[in-house]
């Protein structure tokens, strides 16, 4: 298993090092680790995919910390506003998943930042409350993400193709009119 995890990290910086000469943007670049891949490792898991995606998009463990994943697994009965709860043993699976992949786990830039950006006494339950999604996204304008082939900010599939996958590369965004 250990192995095969830095198989997957060795791919990714391979990769997104291809990414990053080939858009010329290095200004995500600089601390952070030489060899550390810019993009989440694809991930994966039946149940979750079968569980957290009836509803909306399938997001990428790698975009939470464990304790805020632990937190949203933990109150899945009232989960904003909606009874998403499951039984005993998929629910320890999918919160074993999302934790073993969670932003504070998962060694890509994207997921360390997401991570520095929340207090240390914080558990946000949303992705698109964190620092690192406001900073990120402070060019958008909320009539925009309001728009009927968005729906909200949460939607980042209508944005980010490859959000599911875990790429949020800059080549990979088109904002739907
Ligand atoms: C019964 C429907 C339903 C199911 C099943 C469901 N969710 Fe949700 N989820 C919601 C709703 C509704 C929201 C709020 C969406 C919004 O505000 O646009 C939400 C929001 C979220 C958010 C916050 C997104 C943001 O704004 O950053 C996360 C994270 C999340 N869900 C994770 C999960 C996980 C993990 C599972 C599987 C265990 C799951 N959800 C299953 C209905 C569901
Ligand atoms: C309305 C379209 C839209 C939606 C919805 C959206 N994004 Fe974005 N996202 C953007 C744009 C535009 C940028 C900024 C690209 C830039 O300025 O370089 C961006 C940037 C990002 C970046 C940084 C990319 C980089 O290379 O710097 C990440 C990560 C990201 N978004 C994740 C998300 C996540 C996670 C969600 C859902 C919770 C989401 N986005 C929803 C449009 C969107």
């Amino acid at each position: 298993m250990k192995n095969w995890m830095q198989f997957l990290v060795l791919v990714t910086s391979i990769s997104s090092a291809g990414t990053l000469l080939a858009s010329g943007g290095f200004g995500e670049g600089g601390e952070g680790g030489e060899g550390r891949g810019k993009q989440m490792p694809t991930v994966t898991n039946v149940k979750w995919a079968a569980e957290c995606a009836s509803c909306h998009m399938l997001y990428h463990p790698g975009l939470l910390p464990e304790k805020s994943w632990n937190k949203v697994m933990a109150g899945l009965d009232k989960h904003f506003g909606e009874n998403a709860s499951l039984d005993a043993a998929t629910q320890a699976e999918i919160t074993r998943f999302l934790a073993l992949n969670s932003a504070d786990k998962s060694d890509n830039r994207r997921s360390s930042r997401i991570s520095q950006s929340i207090a240390t006494n914080a558990a946000p339950l949303r992705i698109t409350e964190t620092r690192y999604f406001t900073a990120k996204h402070d060019e958008v304008s909320a009539a925009t993400f309001k728009r009927k082939s968005i729906g909200s900010a949460s939607n980042c599939m209508a944005c980010h193709k490859g959000a599911e996958k875990g790429d949020f590369s800059e080549s990979q965004i088109k904002i739907p009119r």
